[in-house]
C-alpha cells in the first residue's frame, strides 16, 4: 500500500498535536506500567488525571471548534465524535487490564486517525482564515502538564 505524503502541519493545529502526542505518551506509559507489574490502582489514579485534566477539555474543544469546520454530518467528525463517547466511557470504567488494553489500542488509533486523515483533511478543505480562528480559541484550553504527576509508574523497575 502506497503511504500517504505527509503534509506540514498548520500552526493552528499544532497544540492540539502536542496533545495527541501526550495522548500516545500515555497509550505507553499504560503498556510501561503494565509490562512492570504496577498495580491497577495506580495505573488508574493516572489515568483518570489524564482524562479529566486533557483529553475531556480536548475533546470538548474539538467537538466544539474544530469538526463543525468540517460539517458536523462529514463521515470523518461523525467518526471522531463515536470514538470520543467510546473512549470516555471506557476511561470511566474500574481498573481493569482488559479495559486498559482498550484505552491503550484505541486511543492510539484515534490519535492516528485525526493525524493522518481528519487533520489532512481539515487543512485541504477548510479556509485559512477558518484555521487562524482556532488558534484564538486555544488559548482558552491550557492544561496542565501531564508529567506534573509525583507516581511515575512507567519508570519503575520491573518486578517480572
Ligand atoms: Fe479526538
Ligand atoms: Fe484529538
Amino acid at each position: 500500500m502506497e503511504k500517504p505524503t505527509p503534509i506540514k502541519r498548520h500552526e493552528a493545529l499544532k497544540p492540539l498535536s502536542r496533545d495527541h502526542h501526550h495522548g500516545l505518551l500515555l497509550c505507553w506509559k499504560i503498556r510501561e506500567g503494565l509490562k512492570r507489574g504496577v498495580s491497577l490502582e495506580r495505573i488508574k489514579k493516572y489515568t483518570d488525571f489524564f482524562f479529566t485534566s486533557q483529553l475531556r477539555p480536548h475533546f470538548r474543544f474539538e467537538e466544539a471548534e474544530i469538526f463543525p469546520l468540517l460539517g458536523e454530518d462529514h463521515p470523518m467528525a461523525q467518526r471522531a465524535i463515536n470514538e470520543h463517547s467510546r473512549l470516555e466511557s471506557l476511561f470511566k470504567e474500574e481498573a481493569g487490564e482488559a479495559g486498559f488494553h482498550s484505552i491503550e489500542k484505541e486511543l492510539n488509533r484515534h490519535i492516528r486517525f485525526e493525524e493522518r486523515e481528519l487533520f489532512r483533511e481539515l487543512q485541504e478543505t477548510v479556509s485559512e482564515e477558518k484555521l487562524q480562528n482556532i488558534t484564538n480559541k486555544e488559548e482558552e484550553i491550557i492544561t496542565p502538564d501531564p508529567d506534573d504527576w509525583d507516581d511515575k509508574f512507567w519508570q519503575e523497575t520491573s518486578k517480572a
